[in-house]
């Protein structure tokens, strides 16, 4: 068990981060891929006010896993990621849901739910998708988050930092939507505990990191990338705590225990990954040319690197 002494910010996670849908969801309209709702969630019997949130809905459970482990792991790793929970909602009160779910027996679904970071919609933007584009990944570059943000995106495996995959709030920008990360975690999910399998999850390498190519673009002389893998090791026993308090979670709630326990197996892959950081990074920074992981010859088909504008 990792020791830790005086995490305050940690502490909540000594329970499940289950909550309940308090309000109806207010449908956010836009492009996504999944549902996505607007709402107040509350943990069950609490009596503190309701916090609001920003709740998906998706298909499979290695997902919200996938989502509520790199929410936490952020959490440990001190990085602007919304606090995540698993959110349970009556189906009434998520209107627009799909219909398979809608016509499936139980009242309830579990939904990922990330805490509403407030977009500032003061900043003047540029209107022109490409622009937009532009001005995101060049604002977003000159922050402290920028560098970071290329090097966690590294460390979860995930190739899916559009530029809609960060919320600015008029001084902070914020990394969200970590569905794609570790992909091969939720292949192995049974096989976890062969040290064949573990193998597998530190190899695994994104074909391409979107911010990370970003930054170094726009500051190849001062991004200060590789010195963050170095410095991150001094909150792995954060991380292995918070995997420590996943591993015995339970609520009585069978479906809901099992994303759990998935949640625990990502965690602890992104702790079996945090010592071969570097030197993924190492590898990636080291082929910036074309030929390179930054644009792999055949890029995920289905998913943007673009943004969408709301419809
Ligand atoms: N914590 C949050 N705070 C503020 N806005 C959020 C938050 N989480 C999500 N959003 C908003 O909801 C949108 C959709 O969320 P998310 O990216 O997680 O869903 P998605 O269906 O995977 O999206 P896509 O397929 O478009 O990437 C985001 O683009 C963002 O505008
Ligand atoms: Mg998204």
């Amino acid at each position: 068990m990792a020791r830790l002494d005086g995490a305050a910010d940690l502490q909540r996670w000594r329970s499940p981060p289950v909550l309940r849908l308090l309000s109806t969801g207010t449908l956010l309209k836009g492009n996504h891929q999944n549902k996505v709702w607007r709402g107040m969630a509350q943990l069950p019997g609490s009596t503190e006010p309701g916090l609001p949130m920003v709740i998906k809905w998706v298909p499979k459970n290695e997902v919200l896993a996938a989502e509520l482990a790199c929410a936490l792991a952020a959490r440990a790793l001190k990085l602007q990621v919304p606090p995540g929970a698993l959110v349970l909602a009556e189906k009434v009160d998520l209107p627009d849901l799909p219909r398979r779910v809608t016509g499936a027996t139980t009242d309830w679904v579990i939904c990922y739910g990330s805490e509403l970071q407030w977009p500032d919609d003061t900043v003047a933007r540029p209107s022109q998708a490409p622009a937009v584009e532009e001005w995101t990944w060049q604002r977003l570059c000159d922050t402290p988050q920028g560098p970071a943000g290329g090097v966690w995106d590294e460390l979860v495996a995930n190739d899916d930092r559009h530029c809609e995959n960060v919320v600015f709030d008029g001084s902070r920008w914020w990394l969200i939507d970590h569905e794609y990360s570790l992909p091969g975690v939720a292949k192995i999910m049974k096989r976890f505990a062969e040290q064949v399998a573990r193998q597998s999850v530190v190899d695994e390498h994104a074909k391409v990191n979107i911010l990370a190519q970003e930054v170094l673009r726009r500051r190849p002389n001062d991004h200060k990338m590789d010195t963050l893998p170095g410095s991150w090791q001094q909150f792995r026993q954060r991380l292995q705590w918070l995997a420590d308090q996943a591993q015995h979670w339970q609520t009585g709630l069978a479906p809901v225990d099992t994303i759990l326990m998935m949640t625990h197996i990502y965690l602890r892959s992104i702790d079996l990954r945090l010592p071969a950081l570097a030197l993924h990074l190492q590898q990636r920074l080291a082929r910036p040319d074309p030929a390179s992981l930054w644009n792999s010859p055949s890029p995920p088909p289905a998913r943007k690197t673009t943004p969408r504008r709301p419809v």
